[in-house]
């Protein structure tokens, strides 16, 4: 059986500040030796850090402050976990940003600071620590991507090709590391009830309904067990995963009439022409 390096291993977690990251971090906390938490609000993580360490005395925690979305702060990061840390058994890239509205009338630096974030970030910790796994054959990587790492939907045209890019390098990886030891699994989460909402700039009056919707505990607890069975991808949530399904088998050319409706909606509540 694959040591999948969590229990009494040495674990990463991005965007660890807050919703599915810090909720990673609390169920890893109890097992690991030693966690490291990055994100870049420094309050959120060191209040964290007491809590792990309340719950699991011998835990050692570092607190690595670093904005992902600048390459040099992800190269300045990997050094910092090479020279402090050592070897890292799991990293978990959670760590993302969504922006919504009509592709067109995106700001181009916040474009930039999504893909910086959610693909070139989530790459480069990926690449750094990978060979170290591979050659002691355990451990492995978590990423969070979303459903949007499969299906698209209008006013989420950039963030959902990020994430189509996390789906995609988690899924050829898998295949590399076959028989090295080393896992490799991502969560694809429709909605959870974080901060994300907040952050991408809903302007419209819909949100996501509260049957689909789940906790940030409930997305964490399955990518947890989903990555301790070594699973290629979990969708968190029965209803979720039933419309996943559904969505996956249907053939495209449908999807694709669903899915203009959506987009002609969007572009008149953006435009306020509805
Ligand atoms: N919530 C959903 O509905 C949903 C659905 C599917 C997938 N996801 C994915 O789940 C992941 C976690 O999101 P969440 O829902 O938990 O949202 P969240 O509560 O907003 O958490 C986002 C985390 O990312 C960190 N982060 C953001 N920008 C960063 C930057 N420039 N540098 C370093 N860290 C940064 C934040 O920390 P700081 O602000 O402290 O830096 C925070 O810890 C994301 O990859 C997201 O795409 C979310």
């Amino acid at each position: 059986m694959a040591d999948r390096g969590i229990d009494g291993g040495v674990v990463v977690v991005t965007g660890a500040s807050s919703g599915i990251g810090r909720e990673i971090a609390r169920l890893i906390g109890p097992r690991a030796r030693r966690l490291v938490l990055v994100a870049r609000r420094a309050g959120r993580l060191a209040e964290l850090e007491e809590e792990l360490k309340k719950r699991n005395g011998k835990l050692e925690v570092d607190v690595l402050l670093a904005d992902l979305s600048r390459r040099d702060e992800v190269t300045r990061l990997i050094e910092e976990i090479r020279q402090k840390v050592g070897d890292v058994d799991v990293l978990v890239n959670n760590a993302g940003v969504g922006d919504m509205g009509l592709f067109e009338r995106a700001s181009e630096e916040k474009l930039l600071s999504m893909l910086d974030l959610n693909m070139t970030s989530l790459m480069l910790l990926s690449r750094a620590f990978l060979p170290g796994m591979i050659a002691r054959r355990k451990g492995g990587i978590l990423n969070v991507s979303s459903g949007f790492g499969l299906a698209v939907l209008p006013g989420f045209a950039a963030y959902a090709a990020t994430k189509h890019f996390v789906t995609a390098l988690t899924e050829a990886l898998r295949s590399e590391v076959r028989g090295t030891g080393v896992t490799i699994s991502q969560i694809c989460p429709g909605p959870v009830a974080t901060e994300f909402e907040e952050n991408i700039g809903n302007f419209t009056d819909q949100h996501a309904p509260g049957f689909v919707e789940i906790s940030a505990v409930a997305c964490a607890t399955a990518a947890v067990s989903g990555y301790d069975r070594g699973c290629a991808i979990v969708y968190p949530g029965l209803v979720y995963k039933l419309v996943m399904l559904v969505s996956l088998w249907t053939p495209r050319v449908i999807v694709r009439m669903v899915i203009s409706v959506a987009g002609t909606f969007v572009r008149k509540k953006q435009l306020g022409t509805s």
